[in-house]
């Protein structure tokens, strides 16, 4: 037997349908729904930015997550050697592997810090700070915390060490487990808060600003802005659902496991909006104000409900669970690459990678506060310039090369047996896939970029 097959049998599989499905949504459903989705769609000016992102998501994004789900699991490795062995060992596709390694760590490490501030709020939460306070004082609470030089620092150290944690205990035991217990939960409290927030006094302005599109407040950057959440959500570009796909096992329907991923990921970020809108409205929170948005209203919203105090802990607990199993499928890409190309053990993989990409954090959260001078570059500092780098640069790149491998490199015959589970199932639209993922797909980013760069 050769080694590729030798790998492919000994690599872990997850274990059921219901596995699968709870891990690869545990990984897109995260910050990104409940954090960065609210203030992106404030800063953007609400509806007009969520009619082109659904457009993002189901136009680009799905094909974009199939694909990747197919190099994985045809592929059998991590992001580089899943395209060693479709591509051979020299094609210039393996750049694409390696552009997700850098596209993964990096969001990792700014993704720590805002994990760190979620985790922080549940020691608040706990400790009852929020209690008596109006919004503005809430707001000048986020404001001081996370440009001081050490709390915030000191909570995304603990987190990133939580994720190496779960990560070095293998796939599925950590993994599994942990995705299939806080999703329900987590839906369960999102509910909750859509309830008390759209029976707030001014509710409707909140639900008009999310629902009744104004084009012309859509700029073109705002339209980059959609394109990169639709990946950053859905977790594509850097590799992790690549490498995710590759524990998938042989049977499984990937088309129909990559639409009910999207689905869920979409459904629980527009509850999330219309859990913050209202209150935004409601509490006179200025929508634009950026990355403070939900840490700032969603504490009022609570402090406005029956049993808030317990609903509040519950909520910061499960957004720090939810960024974890998240958080675990960036760290998985490099160190699956690490431990499986490079021969290191997967222990050290774990600790090195930790430990680089937390530096980077550390970096990142400074840049808020008091360096913020010394770190700020291209009028962004540096937890700004990293999300922007890779969700609206990299991570549209790196969706690009998979739609384009899958549909241009890897033969038709291959694209169909991933498809159909070897024949096994009827799928009649692989043709359209193939389609989208040679043309549609690859020409809305092309699209997208050019019109940011005011070419279109
Ligand atoms: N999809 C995650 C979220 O929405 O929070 C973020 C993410 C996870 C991005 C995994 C990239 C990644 F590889």
């Amino acid at each position: 037997m050769d080694s590729h097959k030798e790998q492919l049998q000994s690599r872990p599989r997850f274990s059921s349908r219901l596995s699968i499905i709870a891990v690869a949504a545990g990984s897109a459903i995260g910050l990104g729904n409940i954090w960065k989705f609210p203030y992106i769609t404030g800063k953007n000016g609400g509806a007009a930015f969520i009619v082109v992102y659904l457009c993002c998501i189901a136009l680009i994004g799905l094909p974009v997550l199939i694909s990747d789900f197919i190099i994985g699991r045809r592929g059998g490795g991590n992001v580089v050697s899943s395209f060693r062995s479709l591509a051979g060992k020299r094609s210039p596709w393996l750049l694409g592997g390696f552009l997700a390694l850098f596209g993964s760590a990096t969001v990792l490490s700014f993704y720590g810090v805002v994990a760190g501030w979620s985790l922080e709020y549940i020691v608040k939460a706990l400790s009852n700070e929020f209690a008596g306070k109006t919004p503005a004082q809430v707001g000048e609470m986020f404001g001081s915390f996370i440009v001081s030089p050490v709390e915030p620092i000191v909570y995304q150290l603990i987190f990133m060490a939580t994720t190496a944690g779960v990560v070095y205990a293998g796939v599925k035991k950590g993994i599994e487990s942990f995705s299939k217990l806080m999703m329900p939960v987590l839906l369960g409290i999102i509910l909750l808060l859509c309830i008390r927030s759209l029976t707030l006094p001014g509710a409707g302005a909140g639900l008009a600003f999310l629902f009744k599109p104004d084009f012309s407040k859509l700029s073109a950057a705002g339209v980059l802005d959609a394109l990169g959440h639709a990946f950053f959500t859905l977790s594509l570009g850097v590799g992790a659902m690549i490498t995710y796909g590759s524990y998938i096992d042989k049977e499984e329907d990937l088309a129909t496991t990559a639409v009910q991923i999207c689905m869920a990921d979409t459904v629980i970020a527009l509850l999330a909006g219309i859990a913050i809108f209202p209150a935004v409205f409601a509490f006179g929170v200025e929508p634009g104000q950026g990355p403070g948005l939900v840490f700032v209203t969603l504490p009022n919203l609570f402090a406005q409900m029956p049993g808030g105090y317990f609903f509040c802990v519950l909520f910061f607990v499960l957004l720090t669970v939810a960024a974890l199993t998240s958080s675990i499928s960036m760290l998985e890409v490099s160190v699956a690459y690490v431990s499986e190309d490079l021969g290191m053990s997967r222990k050290r993989a774990t600790l090195l990678l930790t430990g680089l990409i937390s530096a980077v954090g550390v970096v990142c959260s400074l840049s808020m506060g008091e360096y913020q001078e010394q770190l700020t570059f291209f009028g962004k500092n540096v937890f700004d310039l990293a999300d922007f780098a890779v969700s609206n640069i990299e991570m549209p790149i790196g969706g690009a090369i998979s739609v384009l491998f899958v549909g241009w490199i890897l033969k038709r015959r291959k694209v169909n047996d991933e498809l159909t589970c070897n024949g096994k199932r009827k799928v009649p639209f692989v043709g359209a896939f193939l389609f989208t993922a040679k043309y549609l797909a690859p020409m809305g980013i092309a699209i997208v970029f050019l019109h940011s760069l005011g070419l279109f």
